[in-house]
């Protein structure tokens, strides 16, 4: 693992920036594996920024998203569909119909986790997967326990993910019980991983992260078993590593 500490938030998403788009620049037909949460807005601003200023296109990017939640309809405001349109997708010149996203509401959730691998082996390999982490270790909607052999698939999210994740929702009630996730051996399928952790709230996981020690109560730590990770980390959630 490949690890890059950089000043702050925005230091960090400007390189993360530097990396996608070095990437689409080498290869305009590239497959971008991408996420949602806190961590990578930083970076679709700098894309966005970037994409304004002519330095890239998207016409030829096809881009995967890494989760959903169950039952929310696409234009939910809180659907992870909605954050990427509102973030990133309708601000740049790639095609809709390049981006997928795990449907959270189709009829035959089991049908749609097989449509979604398929899409991935047939579409993919992603040749750069954007990955934050969470506050539990988990990776997309990975929680700890997640074989490392999962595929894509439904999960109950752990009460400390909700907890996290309450801050977009009106209410307690409101918050999805489950999701739709690429699983752990779907994303280590990727060519590349580029991993966000920014924040105080970080410390703890980075630290755990960098203790090396993988076991599955620990998601993020199976990344040790890819052999082309770089981890960008700003200096607060650096902050314990060493002590
Ligand atoms: P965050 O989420 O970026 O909002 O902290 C990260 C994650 O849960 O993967």
């Amino acid at each position: 693992m490949n690890i890059i500490v950089l000043e702050d938030f925005d230091a960090l998403s400007e390189q993360a920036a530097q990396m996608v788009e070095e990437q689409i620049t080498k290869n305009s037909h590239a497959v971008l594996g991408l996420s949602t949460g806190s961590t990578p807005l930083g970076l679709y601003e700098y894309l966005i920024k970037g994409f304004k200023a002519g330095k890239t296109t998207y016409q030829n990017v096809t881009a995967f998203n890494l989760d959903e939640y169950l039952g929310l309809e696409k234009d939910h405001p809180n659907s992870y569909h909605t954050f990427m349109n509102e973030r990133l997708i309708n601000h740049i010149d790639i095609k809709q119909e390049n981006t997928y996203i795990p449907n959270g509401v189709s009829a035959s959730m089991e049908q749609e986790c097989k449509h979604y691998e398929e899409l991935l082996d047939t579409l993919g390999p992603i040749d750069l997967q954007i990955l934050g982490i969470g506050t539990n270790g988990h990776i997309g909607f990975n929680e700890p326990g997640t074989s490392p052999l999962s595929t894509t698939h439904i999960v109950n999210l752990d009460e400390t993910t909700r907890e996290s994740n309450a801050r977009f929702f009106k209410s307690n009630e409101e918050i999805p019980k489950h999701a739709i996730t690429m699983g752990i051996s779907s994303i280590l399928k990727s060519r590349q991983i580029v991993v966000l952790a920014a924040g105080e709230k970080k410390a703890h996981v980075v630290k755990k992260l960098l203790s090396k020690e993988v076991h599955e109560s620990f998601p993020a730590s199976w990344l040790w078993h890819h052999d082309n990770v770089t981890l960008l980390v700003d200096h607060e959630a650096y902050q314990l590593v060493g002590n």
